[in-house]
C-alpha cells in the first residue's frame, strides 16, 4: 500500500525541521517543494521517496530487515489484547512511562516501529531511524502517531548534537560493522541529562554457535530465497522437535541435540517463529557483547549513573547535566 503524504506529516515535523543536519557541511537544512529537504549552504538534496525523507542512497548491508519488515509488518506490533512489545521495552531499556512522556525520543534502528508505538503510546515524541527500507513500514504502521520516520545509517546521523532527552536502541547495534563505534556514536546527540539505553545480543550462552555457522552462508543468499526455504525448515524441524519431545527417555535428549545443530525458534505462533528464526539467519552482521565491554564503552562517553535492564545486555546511562571536566 503505498504512502500517502497526509500519513507522513505529524505535529512532530516543525521539531525535526529545527534538529535536521546537513551530513556534509552540517548546515540547518531547509524543506523543499517534495516535502524532501534541501542544504542552503552546499545544496545537496535529502529527497522524499515513497513517503520518507532518505539520508542514503541504499540499504546497503540491511537489505534483508527491509524485506523481513515489509513481509512481517504487523507481527509484533502490539494490539489490545497483546502488550509483548512494551513488556521488551521495559525488559531492554527499563525505562518508565512517565520518563518519555513530552520527551523528544530517538529511536535508532526502529524496524517496523513496534517501539516507537510503544514509545509514542506512553507519551513520547518519536524519531525513527533505519538504513533499510523498514522506514516506510514504520512511517506506515504509525501514521497517526507523533512519529516521523527517516531513512538513515547510526553512522551518519542527520541531526545536530544535543538533539534528544532519550535515544534508545534495541536489537540493532549488533547488527552493524562496528557495534563499539556505533553505540559510542550517539552519545553526541543526547541533551544535557539526556538518557542513552542500549539492548545488545549477550555473549554469555553459547546457543548461538551453529546458528552463527549456518549465518556464513545463509546471510548471502537472496532473502527471498533464504525465506523460502525456512518456509519448509522451521515448521519441519519444529514439529520434529514437538514430536521427539513426546518419546520417553531418549526423545528430550535427542531433540536437543538437533535443535543444538539446527536452531529454529520455537514460540506456538508460527508467524512470529519465522519472522524470529528469518532474523537469525540472514544478518551479515551479528556480534555479541558482555556487560564489561558495554559499561567501559559507556564510561568512554562519559555517561553516568548506569544501570542495567532486566534482559542481558541492557545498559542505560545519562549524560551529565555540566559536561565532565
Ligand atoms: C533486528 S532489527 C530490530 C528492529 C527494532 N529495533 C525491533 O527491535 O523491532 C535491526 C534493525 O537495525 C537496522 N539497522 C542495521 N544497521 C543499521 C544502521 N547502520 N543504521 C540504522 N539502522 C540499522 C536494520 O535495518 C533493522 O531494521
Amino acid at each position: 500500500m503505498p504512502i500517502t503524504e497526509e500519513q507522513v506529516q505529524s505535529p512532530l515535523s516543525a521539531d525535526l525541521q529545527a534538529i535536521l543536519r546537513c551530513l556534509h557541511c552540517d548546515a540547518r537544512l531547509e524543506s523543499d517543494q517534495s516535502g524532501g529537504f534541501v542544504c542552503p549552504a552546499c545544496q545537496r538534496a535529502y529527497p522524499k521517496v515513497n513517503g520518507i525523507v532518505r539520508f542514503v542512497d541504499a540499504q546497503h548491508y540491511a537489505a534483508s530487515f527491509g524485506f523481513q519488515w515489509h513481509r512481517y509488518h504487523k507481527t509484533q506490533l502490539d494490539h489490545d489484547e497483546v502488550r509483548e512489545s512494551e513488556q521488551h521495552f521495559l525488559m531492554k531499556t527499563g525505562l518508565r512511562p512517565e520518563e518519555l512522556k513530552g520527551k523528544l525520543v530517538l529511536d535508532v534502528g526502529c524496524g517496523m516501529g513496534r517501539f516507537a508505538e510503544v514509545a509514542t503510546r506512553w507519551g513520547g515524541r518519536v524519531v525513527g531511524i533505519d538504513l533499510s527500507a523498514a522506514a516506510e513500514v514504520a512511517a506506515r504502521n504509525l501514521a497517526s502517531r507523533e512519529f516521523v520516520a527517516l531513512q538513515a545509517d547510526v553512522f551518519a546521523l542527520p541531526f545536530a548534537a544535543q538533539s534528544f532527552d532519550i535515544i534508545y536502541s534495541m536489537g540493532v547495534l549488533h547488527h552493524t560493522p562496528d557495534c563499539e563505534a556505533a553505540v559510542k556514536a550517539l552519545a553526541k546527540y543526547l541533551k544535557p541529562g539526556g538518557v542513552l539505553a542500549v539492548w545488545l545480543y549477550s555473549g554469555y550462552n553459547k546457543w548461538y554457535r551453529f546458528s552463527d555457522f549456518w549465518r556464513r552462508y545463509t546471510h548471502k543468499m537472496r532473502p527471498e530465497t533464504l525465506h523460502g526455504i525456512l518456509r519448509i525448515a522451521v515448521p519441519f524441524f519444529y514439529h520434529l522437535d514437538q514430536g521427539l519431545r513426546r518419546v520417553p527417555v531418549v526423545g528430550g535428549p535427542v531433540a536437543g541435540a538437533i535443535h543444538h545443530v539446527f536452531p529454529v525458534n520455537r514460540q506456538k505462533e508460527p508467524e512470529a517463529r519465522m519472522l524470529d528464526t528469518f532474523d537469525w539467519y540472514s544478518p551479515k552482521y551479528q556480534s555479541k557483547h558482555t556487560y564489561e565491554q558495554v559499561f567501559r564503552w559507556f564510561e568512554a562517553m562519559g555517561l553516568e549513573d548506569l544501570h542495567v535492564a532486566e534482559l542481558p545486555i541492557s545498559v542505560r546511562g545519562r549524560n551529565p547535566l555540566q559536561p565532565t571536566k
